[in-house]
């Protein structure tokens, strides 16, 4: 590790205590040994997320996830390993200077850097005769030029090659280019993908600039928006637009807005409301929803005021009730969009409504009342079967009650044969669930034995010197990987006592991606303490495991011989084989 010492880490990481640490972010509730929260990194609904006071480790029993306490900053807020020991060291109140530490490389590094040029290549464009145009065009939607600098908007000028003689003039290669996404390969040579259009940054959420979108301002044929493709550091459906300069204000206030387009995320954040973010007009995702979640309690759905955002309202709102967030509405009327809302209604009256939003069931029985004839009966009862669809995902036995009161005034229908129907169809639901789970796969002794070994080898020394005595292959490679990883570290350090912290932020150092097999031995449902017997059991089954496969092999080569002494030899061996088992 080039950037700290691993002293230094191992101190800062002392000098706080896991759970409080993690406190800051969830709640944590003790129970035995541990205390136990929710966990941030899946679709949680009991807490599942363990952390250890006296191994100062966490481990999630459900997803696996599992690490140090730089390990839980890193994922909870997106933020690398080193801005994590960062943030660890000024909570212990140490002084790390990150100016002078020298970063791990990063790996799309040409590509970050090719977006920054392109960036300034762009802003300088928009200020220049060339600009003239695009600046109206930004000045007459209200886009003032603090903004145009803030959210770093800029130009592609109407040549197509002029991104592309940039970044060969800079020595880029041509697959950086491509892999960027903003050069296309063509017939006789390459050319810019974005021309003739301004052009927004799109930002990952660490606040890097990593796509953009750019829109037409002068052409109004084309297309409205052309947004960068899919690369290696840009995935739509993994950020959040503004996340980076929402999510201190969403934390503070304790309240997230989620609007559809960016330009309507610009418009709040320049007139003071900080706490916003866009989906940028996609269905939300479950790795976004689980950001939404994360950034605060209160989510408030601020959609597009015409049918389009009706429609995402209702789809987004289910998307996260499926990790229980349950947000809350506002519609905006005459089909404004939030940006043209402000514009015309002011701030004020935008955020009246933000503070006096609509429940999300009331937000739904008037999506799906909508058009309906209640005089048709096939209508009538498809809107009552689309509520009490509805209904069963909700917890909240009062607003189940108020709603079968409501919908049994509005259809005149008896209120004990809507909730039998309710009932009913909550049980075919679980009957479902259940189906599912039982598909799940079993896995066989010989996973198990594996599995077991390490669990035990994580936490004890002499587990670790039977490994090494007895065990000569684990035979998955990602267990055979961690087994090596253990026996390694503790050697090479010459422990012996059980570090598992020490062990895992090694991990995270060396090998970030065994930390998830880590945490899946980790939720193991096992006890601590294990026997002498237990352990050769497990060992026992392995390698009985290997000798099988091995004579296996064995015999399909002796079926191959023609050789009458080497087929001999051969089936000598597979008796051996055998006879050590
Ligand atoms: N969008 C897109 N391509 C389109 C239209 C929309 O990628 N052809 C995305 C953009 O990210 C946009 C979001 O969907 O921010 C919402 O679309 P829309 O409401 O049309 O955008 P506005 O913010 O209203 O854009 P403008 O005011 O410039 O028309
Ligand atoms: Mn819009």
């Amino acid at each position: 590790m080039e950037f700290l010492s691993s002293e230094q880490l191992t101190n800062i990481r002392n000098s706080v205590d896991i759970v409080e640490v993690i406190s800051k972010y969830i709640p944590l509730s003790p129970k035995g040994k541990n205390y136990f929260g929710i966990c941030p990194f899946h679709d949680d609904h009991s807490p599942s997320l363990s952390v250890s006071k006296q191994k100062q480790i966490y481990t999630c029993f459900v997803c696996g996830a599992s690490g140090t306490v730089f390990k839980f900053i890193q994922d909870y807020e997106n933020v690398s390993f080193k801005q994590a020991v960062k943030i660890v060291a000024d909570y212990a109140g140490i002084n790390v200077n990150l100016g002078n530490i020298k970063s791990r490389v990063e790996p799309n590094q040409q590509l970050y850097d090719i977006y920054d040029i392109s960036t300034k290549f762009y802003q300088n464009n928009i200020n220049t005769s060339e600009g003239k145009q695009a600046k109206k065009y930004l000045y007459d939607r209200q886009i003032t030029e603090d903004i145009i600098k803030e959210f770093q908007i800029g130009l592609a000028l109407k040549n197509a090659d002029l991104l592309l003689e940039l970044l060969t003039k800079k020595n880029f290669s041509k697959e950086d280019m491509i892999k960027s996404g903003l050069i296309i390969k063509r017939k006789g040579g390459y050319a810019d993908i974005f021309y003739n259009r301004i052009m927004f940054p799109l930002y990952d959420l660490k606040g890097r600039i990593v796509g953009y979108s750019g829109r037409i301002y002068n052409n109004e044929t084309d297309s409205k928006y052309v947004n960068t493709m899919e690369t290696e550091i840009f995935k739509k459906g993994e950020l959040l637009y503004n996340y980076h300069r929402a999510k201190e204000e969403a934390r503070t206030k304790n309240q997230i807005i989620i609007v559809e387009g960016f330009m309507d995320a610009i418009r709040l954040y320049s007139v003071g409301i900080k706490n916003v973010i866009a989906t940028m007009g996609t269905a939300v995702t479950r790795t976004q929803a689980n950001l939404i979640k994360r950034m605060a309690k209160n989510v408030i759905l601020c959609f597009d005021g015409d049918e389009a955002g009706a429609k995402a309202t209702f789809s987004c709102s289910n998307e996260l009730s499926l990790i229980d967030v349950t947000p809350k509405i506002v519609r905006l009327e005459e089909d404004l969009d939030p940006d043209e809302y402000i514009k015309k209604y002011g701030k004020e009256k935008f955020l009246y409504k933000i503070d006096n939003p609509m429940n999300v069931m009331d937000f739904k029985l008037s999506y799906l009342k909508k058009g309906k004839d209640f005089n048709n009966n096939i209508e009538k009862a498809d809107y009552i079967n689309s509520v009490i669809n509805e209904l069963n995902k909700i917890d909240d036995e009062i607003l189940k009650e108020l709603t079968i009161n409501k919908i049994s005034e509005e259809s005149g229908l008896n209120i004990d044969l809507l909730k039998s129907k309710l009932i009913e169809s909550k049980k075919e639901e679980k009957k479902e669930i259940e189906q599912k789970k039982a598909e799940t796969k079993k896995t066989t002794k010989y996973e198990k034995a594996q599995m077991y070994l390490l669990f035990y080898m994580l936490r004890n020394m002499s587990v670790i010197k039977t490994y090494e005595k007895r065990v000569t292959y684990i035979p998955i490679e990602k267990y055979r990987k961690l087994a090596y990883e253990i026996s390694y570290f503790y050697k090479k350090n010459n422990l012996n006592k059980i570090d598992e912290a020490e062990f895992l932020t090694y991990l995270s150092l060396e090998n970030e991606k065994m930390l998830t097999t880590v945490g899946e031995i980790n939720s193991l449902n096992l006890k601590e303490e294990c026997t002498t017997e237990e352990i050769d059991d497990y060992v026992n089954v392995i390698n009985e495991f290997n000798i099988k496969n091995e004579c296996k092999e064995l015999r399909s080569k002796m079926n191959e011989e023609s050789d009458q002494n080497n087929k001999k030899q051969l089936l000598q061996r597979i008796i051996d084989l055998r006879k050590e088992n």
